[in-house]
């Protein structure tokens, strides 16, 4: 048969097939057009709309990621070093940062690196003055980095003196990160009296790092980055000096070198992008990076010459305890839900873990109402994961999937006790004292049921949160305890309850791998020494993203870093953590109000209006509780209530009330309508001297106002003695004044406590300055207490002017002097007046003349440092303040 008939035969096939008649060829292929057309829209519909609908499955992703030199296979394995020396003794562990200005990119990614590895450090400006470097013979940092070395280069001579005699001293060394030029024409630049040229805007490829380096610590060299690196700008280093020691190669990447040098091979050369100089020219070690810290794996060098450099003082440990939550197990609609075969994934990539992290086990977050709510083969994997779940590490949920924020305790109480109920039914044990709540919902901020119900229902003991602080950015969160649950700070991983599918990841998978490979999900691992993460069921089922992200993760942190990864049960983990951070033991409230994600999880019942408006700080005995009981005759001014240990004072910034939360300090003050103009305040005279309150009430109240009262030191310091004898205390019965005030630091401890207490609330320029540390002096005010006295009803018009109060309340009215008093009082009726009460304004005899004496001598600095700061603050100078100077 011909072709053409052969041809002329299928068409007349197709024609009856299609058309049940004979037909000509175009018609055949116009069927076939339209026909290819509609299956294109239908397709492309489909292909856009799966995740809504049926999805058209794509294969999982695999973990992908091979070491150059596999710690699995024995290849190279060097030893961690520890870098500490003796020369760690003379020194602080502090990092001075020496910046131009604190707001450029890479000014902030340094000051972001040593946030998230919580170094202490102290910026400067190099223009500037310097702080100081040493106190009492010991070195004061551990380490000096400077954002760009051409500000070293053209420092002013005397403060680079003394940084380098600093570094030469105490054998402290230096960072830079040496940046390109933005302009082209600059290629290569000699450093003045160092023998290092620099070749500037480079693109480069293939990075690795010098096998063998005293430096190394985290760092794991053998790895290979061969492509070209994102950007044109690195910088490379030519040494002339056995002092120099490469850090990192590169080679350039072609085409991007435009301006090569006639007859300089730069195309096959090694170049050095990181360099040590062992300190042989100048006895200064130094470390320079070719680019800042945009580079992922500047980040882990940074860490390691740091610790390098500081003699081990500033250095993370190598070990990384991770602890993987899986989320909403049972939880989830129908489609999402692991399967059978999803958890015989789960199982056999956790067997694989365990080979590379110590103890690991997937710690699984259940709600028992959910179970068996899938389709046939979702109800499959919740029968198969109840079978595989000795395997697994548990942890209680809710019951529903609710947030506690929205419930009261009884309802938590029922929600908890049916979950526990199920696991016992399900023989699911649950030992691990840890649990999670949905959304972070009554954690930070605090919903203290939820508090109560863990402890009554499942002891708990610890939990994890990502909004303590807040949530971003991700390097400082932090943890807690509260009610003495110890609360973890928990981080992300990229992976959410709906980024189930690969191809349909926010910003590409690209993302995904970049977090990885040195990115966020990366620096997380490098950076806390602790890492808890959260995960989602539904990451388990569909594509199993979490089990990609996670074993790619752990595999990429093994090729490049000494890190010894481990888990350990959540108990052991927080104890853990609070020892290497006990400073973060004692949370910082904050108001939820200013941050929406915490709004939408605090419980609807309670306002931010229950807060103060003005705080009133003291210090004591300078006529504090007189202004406090003045304000509470404004009928637009209301006062906390009372407590039933500190009486009218809530003492909530300054002690262990601290301790008892939000929740605590709001339920002291009255609530207020809605529309209620009414100012709140609270009266705290410990405040004013203590450490912590102006930070912590800065904290909660960074509007509010402060009003502090200062009297004569000297009088005030006398007025505590007299305070603390009508108290019956011993020490000052058996004490005189004046002994009280010159007790030696020898002197039994109460004896001295009292000296303290006498003198150091008077160093009132000193306190005021720590307030100003954190609140704007626009907020501030200062009466005069002298004034307050003798003349209530001015000083009164002055504090409503400052507080901006309405309706004006004429005090002139209210007040009036009472002569057996001796002080102003209430007005109640004509002939009645309501004084303060026998502590307030007591008879006792005059100070004597030798402490007088004293005191004048003692105060006569502090005193002129208030009057320079009142100046300063445009406040009217007190008349004691002006004679105690003699003026
Ligand atoms: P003395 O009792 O030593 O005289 P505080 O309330 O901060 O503890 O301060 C007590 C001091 O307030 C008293 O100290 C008193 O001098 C002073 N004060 C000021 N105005 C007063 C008033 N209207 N009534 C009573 N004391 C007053």
């Amino acid at each position: 048969m011909s072709l053409r008939r052969h041809f002329e035969n299928i068409k007349n096939v197709a024609c009856r097939i299609l058309l049940k008649r004979r037909c000509t060829l175009r018609k055949v292929l116009a069927i076939v057009l339209i026909f290819s057309v509609v299956s294109f829209v239908i397709l492309n519909y489909c292909y856009f709309h799966s995740s809504k609908y049926t999805k058209i499955p794509s294969l999982p992703p695999v973990p992908n990621i091979r070491c150059r030199l596999d710690k699995d296979l024995g290849l190279f394995d060097q030893m961690a070093r520890n870098h500490d020396t003796p020369g760690s003794v003379r020194i602080g562990k502090r990092v001075l940062v020496l910046l131009e200005t604190p707001y450029t990119k890479s000014a902030k990614k340094i000051m972001a690196a040593l946030s998230a590895a919580r170094f202490e450090y102290k910026v400067e400006d190099t223009g500037g003055k310097l702080p100081a470097l040493t106190h009492f013979e010991k070195g004061r940092f551990g380490v000096v980095i400077f954002e760009h070395l051409q500000s070293y280069v053209n420092m002013a001579y005397w403060n680079r003196q003394l940084v380098d005699k600093y570094c030469r001293d105490f054998d402290v060394g230096m960072i830079f990160f040496v940046s390109s030029p933005d302009e082209f024409g600059i290629e290569f630049e000699r450093i003045p009296d160092y023998p290092l040229l620099l070749q500037y805007n480079l693109a480069i490829k293939n990075y690795r790092l010098n096998m063998v380096s005293d430096v190394w610590r985290i760092i794991r060299p053998g790895e290979l980055i061969e492509e070209r690196m994102p950007d044109d700008d690195w910088t490379v280093f030519h040494p002339n000096h056995t002092a120099f020691e490469p850090l990192a190669y590169a080679q350039i990447a072609e085409p991007f070198y435009k301006n090569a040098s006639p007859g300089y091979d730069v195309i096959n050369r090694t170049l050095i992008t990181a360099l040590l100089d062992t300190g042989k020219i100048d006895g200064i070690k130094k470390i320079l990076f070719g680019n800042n810290l945009k580079f992922w794996l500047h980040h882990p060098l940074l860490l390691d010459s740091i610790s390098y450099l500081s003699h081990g003082k500033l250095s993370l440990p190598l070990e990384r305890y991770i602890q993987v939550d899986v989320d909403d197990v049972f939880v989830g609609a129908i489609g999402t839900r692991i399967k059978a075969k999803d958890v015989e994934a789960m199982v056999q990539t956790q067997e694989r873990l365990q080979h590379k992290v110590e103890g690991f086990h997937f710690m699984l977050g259940f709600s028992g109402w959910y179970f068996y709510h899938g389709d046939d083969a979702e109800n499959e994997g919740d029968k198969k994961i109840l079978e595989e779940k000795d395997k697994f590490w548990w942890f209680g949920h809710m019951w529903r999937h609710e947030q506690p924020h929205k419930f009261d305790q009884d309802y938590l109480e029922k929600s908890m006790s049916n979950n526990l109920e199920f696991a016992k039914e399900k023989g699911i044990s649950v030992v691990h004292q840890y649990a999670v709540s949905p959304h972070h919902s009554g954690v930070y901020p605090v919903h203290e049921p939820l508090y109560n119900v863990w402890k009554k229902t499942w002891d708990i003991r610890v939990t994890s949160t990502e909004e303590y602080p807040k949530l971003h950015p991700f390097y400082i969160r932090r943890g807690f305890i509260h009610q003495g649950i110890m609360v973890l700070p928990r981080q992300t991983c990229g992976l959410y309850t709906h980024t189930i599918y690969i191809d349909e990841y926010p910003g590409g998978r690209e993302h995904l791998d970049d977090s990885i490979k040195g990115g966020e999900l990366f620096q997380s691992f490098l950076y806390n020494p602790i890492n808890v993460f959260m995960t989602h069921q539904s990451n388990y089922a569909n594509d199993r993203l979490a089990l990609y992200t996670f074993e790619s993760a752990i595999k990429f942190v093994q090729c490049w870093t000494n890190l010894q990864l481990k888990q350990v049960p959540p108990l052991e983990l927080a104890i853990k953590y609070f020892e290497m951070y006990p400073e973060e033991k004692t949370p910082i409230w904050k108001n939820p109000c200013d941050y929406k994600r915490h709004q939408s999880i605090w419980s609807a019942n309670k306002t931010c209006k229950r807060l103060p408006k003005f705080l009133v700080i003291g210090p004591q005995k300078t006529g504090t509780t007189a202004l406090y009981t003045f304000l509470g005759m404004h009928p637009a001014i209301k006062s906390n209530y009372n407590s039933q240990e500190t009486f009218e004072e809530v003492q909530f910034f300054n002690g262990n009330n601290y301790e008892k939360g939000l929740d605590w300090y709001m339920d002291h003050f009255p609530n207020l309508t809605n529309d209620s103009t009414d100012l709140l305040f609270e009266k705290s005279a410990t405040y004013f001297d203590n450490a912590d309150a102006p930070m912590r009430a800065f904290a909660l109240l960074p509007k509010t106002k402060i009003i502090s009262i200062l009297v004569d030191p000297a009088k005030r310091a006398y007025s505590w003695y007299q305070h603390m004898r009508a108290h019956t205390d011993p020490t000052a019965l058996n004490y005189t004044f004046y002994d009280i005030l010159t007790a030696p630091d020898t002197a039994p401890r109460r004896v001295r406590g009292l000296r303290n207490r006498c003198l150091e609330p008077g160093l009132y320029a000193q306190h005021i300055l720590h307030w100003l540390d954190y609140f704007p002096a626009q907020q501030l005010f200062v009466i005069d207490g002298e004034l307050l006295k003798a003349n209530p009803v001015l000083v009164m018009d002055q504090v409503q002017k400052f507080l901006t109060v309405e309706p004006y309340f004429n005090y002139t009215e209210h007040l009036r002097f009472d002569p057996k008093k001796g002080f102003y009082c209430q007005v109640l009726t004509d002939d009645r007046n309501k004084c303060l009460g026998m502590s307030k304004g007591r008879q006792y005899p005059p100070m004597d003349v030798k402490s007088g004496e004293f005191l004048k001598q003692f105060y006569s600095k502090p005193n002129l440092a208030l009057s320079k700061l009142l100046t300063k603050l445009n406040f009217h100078l007190p008349k004691w303040l002006d004679e105690s100077l003699g003026a």
